[in-house]
């Protein structure tokens, strides 16, 4: 099985094997190229895309041993993401279904998300909770089944990796701005500054970002951009405020609809404080906390296939002909 990823700036593909191994798992991320924006530019995403895609497959299908002719399937991201991303994705996979006659089927990248910590050794086993936390998506879903998932809180503004990546431009600091505030943050001291944290009420799973975000833009307004030990400091207290309103409700939501295992996977997913946070709170619950390495966790085409792998094995068959949907919720 081959899974194919264009989603948003990573171009990705990997060869799995029965859902569960991969044997080959190549990324090429666009970061260097958005960098000097800010943020990604969807039309240099495209582009880039479309120079990357093939090279990369290749480099799946060498490195995994094999050829177009040893796959039994494609699965490839339709959304929700880009659109002019998704189409090169698409495009390139419906070319090579049609060439080879391979079966193709299209994936829900958030379903990818939600299933890649199936490639841990010892992965969770439905009905599990699994945060999505990244630069797009910051959602709580109960994974009751393959194919089955109920969608239990989400961010009502921004999404966790967006608010990093806005204060570290307020900040000053490269893009995507989470690795570097998360090092700054392990020098500095979390209650330094008292940062909101919104939506604090037992019962509600949903998140916002943006009142934190204006306050360090106010806090940044009423005393300049700090450096050194003030920077740290900084860093630490937002970061503090970020995971610990993750961490929170994950764990209180765990308990709530009585879940032994969570999962937290996404680019944020890599975060030291959220981790140990989680870990730690879980730990007193005896809740099983399953965090899959940062390669999984990111943008990756092995989480596609394992979806694919799901969503063939439930017969979603289409027509072999799948569409693009840029806004595509599971
Ligand atoms: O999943 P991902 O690679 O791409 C998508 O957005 O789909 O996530 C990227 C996001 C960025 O916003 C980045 O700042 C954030 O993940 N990120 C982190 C860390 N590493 C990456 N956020 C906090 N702490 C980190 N260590
Ligand atoms: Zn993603």
């Amino acid at each position: 099985m081959l899974g194919l990823e264009t989603s948003c700036d990573e171009t990705a593909a990997a060869v799995v094997e029965d859902g569960r191994r991969a044997l080959s798992d190549v990324v090429s991320t666009q970061v260097d190229i958005h960098r000097r924006w800010g943020g990604v530019v969807p039309e240099l995403a495209s582009r880039n895309h479309v120079v990357q895609v093939l090279p990369v497959v290749d480099e799946a299908l060498r490195r995994a041993g094999c050829t177009l002719e040893d796959l039994d399937l494609i699965a490839v991201t339709r959304g929700p993401g880009l659109l002019g991303a998704l189409l090169v994705g698409v495009q390139l996979a419906k070319s090579l279904s049609a060439a080879t006659g391979l079966p193709l089927v299209g994936v829900n990248h958030l379903e990818g998300h939600l299933l890649a910590a199936r490639l841990l050794p010892t992965p969770p086993e439905p009905p599990f909770l699994a945060l999505v936390v990244s630069g797009g998506h910051t959602s709580l879903y109960a994974v009751e089944d393959y194919g089955r998932y109920r969608r239990v809180g989400s961010t009502r503004d921004d999404a966790a990796g967006e608010a990093y990546d806005k204060v570290a431009r307020l900040l000053g600091l490269p893009y995507p701005g989470g690795l570097p505030i998360d090092r700054l943050a392990q020098n500095g001291d979390p209650r330094a500054i008292r940062f909101p944290r919104a939506l604090n009420v037992p019962g509600v799973y949903d998140w916002s970002f943006s009142g934190l975000k204006t306050a360090v833009r106010n806090h940044v307004r009423a005393h300049g951009v700090p450096e050194g030990q003030p920077l740290a400091d900084l860093c630490a207290s937002f970061q503090e405020a970020v995971a610990d309103s993750l961490s929170r409700k994950l764990v209180a939501a765990a308990r709530e609809l009585h879940q032994t295992d969570v999962v937290i996977c996404g680019g944020v997913a890599a975060n030291s404080r959220l981790r140990a946070l989680t870990l730690e709170r879980a730990g007193e619950r005896e809740i099983r906390v399953h965090l899959p390495p940062p390669a999984l966790c990111t943008d990756n085409g092995a989480m596609i296939a394992v979806a694919g792998t799901e969503a063939w094995r439930r017969g979603e068959r289409g027509d072999g002909q799948p569409v693009v949907d840029a806004g595509w919720t599971p």
